[in-house]
């Protein structure tokens, strides 16, 4: 099974693919997290993708079809896979096309304003990316492996209404991509976070 997390930043799809990969036994790809480790590691490509992340801007589709499709060729991917931040254009669904096949997209809804106020309680796992919110995690350290809780860079207020505007204009013609293929799967993203993982993996259930 192979499922794409669809929604705009902050929406929850890194927590919510995050735990159904667990309870499902799936891969969790996220292209952020990936590019981040590229970053880290100082690679061209991260390089490369630290001058559009920066801005809130999408990194080239050529660059993200081509990490993509390396991405699939690799054992771990045969099994199934949650895509979270991934496809965010129509090129690159349609990439996606002839890289897998998807099963289900889930579409996280929830507005511009409450994202603005998560992303700035957000805290990650510098060591594991883990996510949290200081709201309903208050220590310095992460719960699995202890590394430090980090601000993401991206993570400030002029920052994240980019993302939002990148979302609306590139991303958000995807529902009706997806709609028109018949796998849409719209969750409201503000329910409580263990109400909404139970949703989902109702959803999930059933394929
Ligand atoms: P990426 O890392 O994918 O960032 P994003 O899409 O902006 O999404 P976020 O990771 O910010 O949010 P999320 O939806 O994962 O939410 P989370 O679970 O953390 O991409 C970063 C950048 O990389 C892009 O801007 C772009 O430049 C580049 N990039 C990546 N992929 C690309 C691609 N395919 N093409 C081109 N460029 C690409 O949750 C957020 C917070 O809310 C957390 O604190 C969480 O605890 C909390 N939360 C979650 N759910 C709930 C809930 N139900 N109630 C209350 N709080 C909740
Ligand atoms: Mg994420």
């Amino acid at each position: 099974m192979n499922v794409v997390f669809l929604g705009p930043p902050g929406s929850g799809k890194g927590t919510m693919a995050s735990r159904m990969a667990k309870r499902c036994n799936l891969l969790h790809l996220s292209t952020g997290d990936m590019l981040r480790a590229e970053i880290k590691q100082g690679t061209e490509l991260g390089n490369l993708a630290k001058s559009f992340i920066d801005k809130g801007a999408l990194v080239p589709d050529s660059v993200i079809i081509d990490m993509m499709s390396n991405r699939f060729l690799e054992e771990d991917a045969k099994n199934g896979v949650l895509l979270d931040g991934f496809p965010r254009t129509t090129a690159q669904a349609e990439a996606l096309e002839s890289i897998a096949n998807i099963d289900s997209c889930i579409n996280l809804v929830v507005a511009a304003e409450v994202v603005v106020n998560r992303v700035a309680s957000r805290r990650v796992c510098a060591n594991c990316g883990e996510v949290y919110s200081i709201k309903t995690y208050a220590k310095s350290d992460c719960e699995k492996c202890a590394g430090e809780l980090t601000i993401r860079p991206d993570d400030n207020e002029k920052t994240i209404r980019a993302r939002f505007a990148v979302y609306e204009e590139q991303t958000a013609p995807l529902i009706e991509y997806y709609t028109d293929k018949g796998i849409l799967e719209s969750v409201d993203a503000t329910m409580p976070i263990e109400e909404e993982a139970e949703y989902i993996y109702g959803i999930l259930s059933k394929i």
